[in-house]
């Protein structure tokens, strides 16, 4: 059975539990759309009495959603003990803090206010929610309601303030003046806060019994974050056995994140781990929030740094075989929410615009790489006719590769404390004595779980490694997460069949290390010791990458 009612042209009907009801009762409901509510009312007493009677003969909650002009937006019917509330995200809530809609329902017997109406306050941003009892006779008895605390404390379990009212018919309290001043005090609230709204995050992981790993893997999300101009406000890990397959973590923790991020005034949620398409679609439709996992905000990270043509023409491929799957799935109404984390990317309107053309774009986009790559690869034979040896630094971001280079060869490459800083490779001439010289190339840091998209996008970046004659890789020797960090570089080089490529490692940032561990770094690890920033051991490395090259070529 289906109740609707045209009203302005939108077709109103009624939610929720209607199954089984007599025809006369579904028409009582549907004529509640004719109803409203005075602009300065939580309630009119009439209607109130209206739906408890109702409640009471249908034995099911009645639930009003009313709107700030008065007007009833959803009738929803539940069952004796609770109300599933219909999808408001047409009634999305503005940069207020605010829905603009207030929840007014009945409840047959038990408590009034319950913690599915907490938490419905809470997550679905409501003005208020009001709870009136329908009495055995049908008329309205006490009444409770409850509204977000201003004044709650930002870790408060209970961000909120309940109410009782002894009769509806004697509640005569203003609802405009009401909102109005609520408004102001979480205004105010908001003004006094240091972080600039939008630009805050909340960081999730889940782990699966590897606690260590997982903390310094949300360690590393949290740079990621502020490299990509965020701030972690606050995070949340999970051990589980397994990773929820709807949401990541369990719904219970959901609803904490979310009544969190309320507190907080924050809008991105951003997960450790990369979301398959229908979890990214399940939390985002969940929450409302913008939903970002750690693929798209490494994308993100590019797309801001990308410099060339050919960086920002690979990072563009990534971004869009990344969203492709994702954005079928979302509802339309949602698409915004997939659009990176600041709109920052090159090809950020592009993306959202052709989203239905994205092979099509793609395809132009890979031909125009292509030929691109055409043109590096001339200069890379070019340099080989003339049998200059090609070394590239390879190593996990941050490890300081550009640092290196730069003291190396006196170039000046972005060198910052940023992951990523280094997005298009940087090749320079490094001169020997004896005339010999050799190019030292400098490309993108490995990160663990570096996404596919950007290891297939980055394919011609990465070819210059394939083809150079020794890789450098560096290491930050003062990094706790040493042995993670050289793993995970030389997993990626074997995934991308460098990994028979002569190398040398080199541990770098000694000066942060205490002299007293250098000989036991030399034991563990093969590999010469230096400080790109003191030049320290600089000398001896030079000597060695001379010594490896032209013995090479020598014996070739
Ligand atoms: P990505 O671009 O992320 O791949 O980074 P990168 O490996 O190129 O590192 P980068 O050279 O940008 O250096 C990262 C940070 O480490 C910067 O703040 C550098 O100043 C610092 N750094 C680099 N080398 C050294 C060193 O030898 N000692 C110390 N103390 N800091 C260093």
């Amino acid at each position: 059975m289906c109740y609707s009612h045209k009203k302005e042209n939108i077709i109103l009907r009624v939610h929720g539990n209607t199954g089984g009801l007599k025809a006369s009762f579904a028409k009582e409901l549907q004529n509640l759309y004719n109803r409203s509510v005075p602009r300065d009312r939580f309630i009119h007493a009439v209607l109130a009495r209206k739906i408890t009677e109702l409640s009471r003969e249908i034995k099911r909650q009645i639930g009003l959603m009313i709107d700030r002009n008065g007007k009833i937006s959803h009738v929803i019917v539940g069952d004796a003990h609770q109300l599933f509330i219909p999808d408001l995200t047409r009634h999305r809530a503005g940069s207020g803090r605010f829905r603009g809609l207030r929840l007014i329902h009945t409840q047959l017997r038990g408590d009034l206010l319950t913690q599915d109406d907490f938490t419905d306050l809470t997550l679905l941003r409501l003005d208020s929610i009001v709870v009136i009892q329908a009495q055995m006779n049908g008329l309205p008895g006490k009444a409770e309601f409850a509204y977000l605390n201003p004044k709650a404390k930002p870790d408060s379990r209970t961000p909120w303030i309940s109410t009782q009212i002894a009769s509806v018919y004697d509640w005569n309290d203003n609802f405009i003046d009401f909102i109005r001043d609520l408004e102001d005090q979480f205004s105010k609230k908001d003004s006094t806060r240091k972080v600039k709204k939008g630009f805050g995050a909340i960081l999730i992981g889940v782990h699966t019994g590897q606690a260590k790993r997982a903390r310094s893997s949300m360690e590393e999300l949290k740079r990621l974050t502020s490299t990509a101009g965020l701030f972690g406000m606050d995070q949340f890990l999970q051990s589980r056995k397994k990773p929820d397959p709807k949401f990541v973590i369990g719904k219970g923790k959901l609803q904490e994140v979310l009544i969190r991020a309320m507190q907080l005034d924050c809008e991105i949620l951003i997960f450790d781990q990369e979301l398959s398409p229908s979890q990214l679609r399940n939390i985002s439709v969940e929450t409302e929030l913008k939903v970002v996992d750690r693929t798209q905000l490494i994308l993100d990270i590019f797309a801001q740094r990308a410099q060339t043509r050919e960086g920002k023409l690979q990072v563009e491929i990534a971004q869009l075989r990344y969203r492709k799957p994702r954005l079928k799935l979302m509802p339309t109404a949602m698409s915004r929410l997939t659009g990176g984390i600041g709109g920052r990317g090159p090809g950020e309107t592009k993306l959202e615009i052709n989203r239905r053309r994205a092979d099509e774009r793609l395809n132009r986009l890979e031909k125009q790489l292509k030929k691109l790559s055409q043109g590096r690869q001339l200069r890379r034979s070019r340099r080989k006719k003339f049998g200059i040896p090609q070394v590239s630094l390879v190593g996990y971001t941050n490890a300081g590769k550009s640092t290196l280079l730069n003291k190396m060869t006196n170039a000046s490459v972005d060198a910052e404390d940023k992951l990523f800083a280094t997005l298009d490779p940087t090749s320079r001439r490094l001169r020997f004595p004896r005339e010999r010289e050799v190019v030292l190339t400098d490309t993108v840091g490995f990160i663990r779980n570096l996404p596919k998209e950007l290891m297939q996008a980055f394919r011609s970046t990465f070819e210059e490694t394939l083809e150079s004659d020794l890789i450098l890789h560096v290491v930050d020797a003062s990094d706790p997460e040493i042995d993670f960090h050289i793993t995970e570089v030389e997993k990626t080089l074997k995934t991308l069949k460098a990994d028979n490529i002569p190398h040398l490692m080199v541990l770098n940032k000694i000066d942060n290390t205490e002299p007293t561990k250098w000989p036991e770094l030399k034991a563990t690890y093969p590999c010469l010791l230096c400080s790109a920033l003191s030049g320290e051991g600089l000398g001896e490395l030079m000597v060695a990458i001379e010594q490896q090259l032209f013995q090479i070529k020598q014996a070739q």
